[in-house]
Formats: C-alpha cells, structure tokens, sequence
C-alpha cells in the first residue's frame, strides 16, 4: 500500500506529562496517565509521491518551518525503518482548534503514526506505533489507545511506551470548557523545556507526579472514581504551580480558568463530583461521570459567562480509514 488515512483522537491527562528526560528521544521526566476524548478527531492520509520532498498540508495550508520539520522528522523513522527513501505527501484535518491546549498535536502524531506506517508497508503493533508517535509529541503515545492509556516513563525508546488501562467503573466523561481558541503563545515544548530549566519547583513536581502515577493507577484497577477525580485535579495545579515557577513564569491559566475550577469545587460542595483539569492553555477540562456530564455542564453554565463547553464520552485509539469511506 503507498496510501493510507487514519484517525485519532485527543486525550486529557489526569496524570500529567511536563518535562523530559530525554530531549532528542522524548523521553518523559515522570510518567503520565490520561483518557482519549470521543470528540475532536484528527484524519490524517499518508501517501508516497516521487516528489523530491515531504509535502505537509494541514487543514488546507502547507506547513513550514518547526511544525513541518516535526513531521518530517517521523517520516524519517517510518522510511528508515521501511528501508526506503520516498518522500510523502500528508494532508490532515483537525476538528478542534489548533494548539489551543486542547491536544490537537496528541491526536495529529497518533493519526500520522498510524497511517504511514502503513502507507510505508509496514505492520507495527500498538506498542510500537505508540513509541513512534511519542516521537513526534509526546502525549501522542497515549492517543494510539482508546480509553484511559498510562505511558510508562522509561529509560529508552523500547521502554518509554503507553499501554491501554481497564476501567471497570462508571463510563468517564470530560466536559471540555473552552475560554479561548486562540494560539497559545508558548508551545507545550518550549514551555516545559524552560520550566526544567529554571522552575526551582521542578524536582518537587517530578518526585511528586511519579508518585501520584503509581496511586492513579490503582485508582483505576480500584475503580476508584473519587481517587481519580482527586488525582487528576492535583497532578494539574501542580504542574501548572511547577511552570509558574519558572523565571520568567510560564502562565496558562487565566482568571476565568480559576473561576472554572472554584465552579468545580462548588459542584462538588454541592454533591456533584466533577474534578477540574488544565493544559498548556486557560482552557478547562472537567472529569465527570458519562450520566452527570450533561448536569455538570449545566450547571456551570449557570455559574460561568461566555464559556463555550463540549462533552466527551470516552474515545477509540487511532484506526485506519477504509479508503473506501
Ligand atoms: O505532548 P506535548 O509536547 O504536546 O505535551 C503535552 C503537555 C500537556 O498537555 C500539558 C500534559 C499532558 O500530559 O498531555
């Protein structure tokens, strides 16, 4: 085959992954755990051209400069692997609002992952297409799977891989709080990379998040909801209290991304648990169960002004496009 599409979806970290260990391999500083949203779907096709370059469209517009270099630089891995040296054209479309810290760049790796590695003939196991899209994002690794992923932090390339995680509970729901849809001004790359550089906070947020992987993850082989919800609610505002600590700080959140989280806390004041999460943006993200995710978006509705809010269910892992479709 020298043609395949694939799709991908984004996930939330309720564990979360910000800072690496290994620059060049993206190999995490702790590891991370997180769940893959029903909504917001990247399609990515991969097709072998003689051209005597890579080609990367997104959403209509040809990409240069970084964004294409790091697409490139997968391809590599795909063509080094596959033996050859064909060059590629990738046209992608994104349904949620580029780099807004709404994962966009998790779901895009994952769907390209997938569908070059076939496009190039290869047959790759999740484990491995997990490691390859790790390359190109590091939370794409866990988008290869539905549901909630753990990425195992790893010492090398072989071992710095996500798996799937059971969930015997209640089914999961995130309501995604959008405040804004605008591109971020610092990349989650160069965001971490100073954080590690210059947040005296860092080494208290790694010791502190692996330990929190380890409890997270018996959470979930307990089915444990309220552990979780709490989990992932502190993983959060540590990493954001990690990068604010940085010199000059690095700040995501914004008044109304607090005033989203009092809202939360609220709720749950109330009786309604919802745990509130955040990424490299002011948008919110709030864990719930499948059966209250419409009365926890109600609910905020009636507390916040001007918030654009939608509900996820949990969503598949990356899966090839029949053509045909
Ligand atoms: O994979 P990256 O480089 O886009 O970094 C993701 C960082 C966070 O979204 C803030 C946290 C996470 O674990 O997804």
């Amino acid at each position: 085959m020298t043609r395949a599409t694939a799709v991908a979806h984004p996930n939330i970290a309720l564990v979360k992954y910000w800072g690496k260990a290994d620059r060049e391999l993206n190999l995490p500083a702790t590891g991370s755990l997180s769940l893959t949203l029903g909504i917001f779907p990247t399609t990515t096709t991969v097709e072998l051209t003689e051209e005597a370059t890579d080609q990367v469209i997104l959403d209509g517009a040809t990409l240069s400069g970084e964004e294409s270099a790091r697409v490139r630089a997968v391809l590599d891995l795909v063509r080094e692997r596959a033996g050859t040296g064909a060059h590629a054209r990738v046209t992608s479309t994104n349904t949620v609002p580029t780099a807004a810290g709404l994962a966009s760049s998790a779901a895009a790796f994952a769907a390209l992952a997938k569908a070059s590695s076939v496009a190039y003939g290869l047959s790759l196991s999740d484990a491995e297409l997990s490691r390859l899209a790790r390359r190109g994002s590091g939370s794409a690794c866990r988008s290869i799977f539905g549901g909630l992923a753990r990425w195992n932090q790893g010492t090398s390339d072989e071992t710095s891989v996500a798996e799937p995680l059971e969930w015997k509970g209640e089914d999961l729901a995130m309501v995604v709080a959008v405040i804004s849809s605008a591109r971020k001004k610092i990349g989650s790359r160069a965001g971490m990379n100073h954080t590690v550089e210059t947040s005296p906070y860092f080494e208290g947020w790694v010791r502190s998040n692996a330990a929190l992987v380890e409890r997270a993850s018996r959470a979930v082989a307990e089915a444990d909801f309220t552990s979780l919800g709490e989990i992932a609610e502190m993983s959060a505002l540590r990493m954001h209290a990690s990068m604010l600590g940085a010199e000059p700080p690095v700040r995501y959140l914004t008044g109304k991304s607090f005033a989203i989280f009092d809202a939360v806390q609220a709720l749950r004041e109330e009786g309604l648990e919802a745990y509130a999460s955040a990424d490299a943006g002011p948008n919110v993200k709030i864990l719930c169960r499948s059966r209250e995710a419409a009365l926890v978006t109600q609910s905020l509705r009636e507390r916040i002004e001007d918030v654009k809010m939608h509900v996820a269910n949990a969503g598949p892992g990356a899966y090839l496009l029949d053509e045909g479709e």
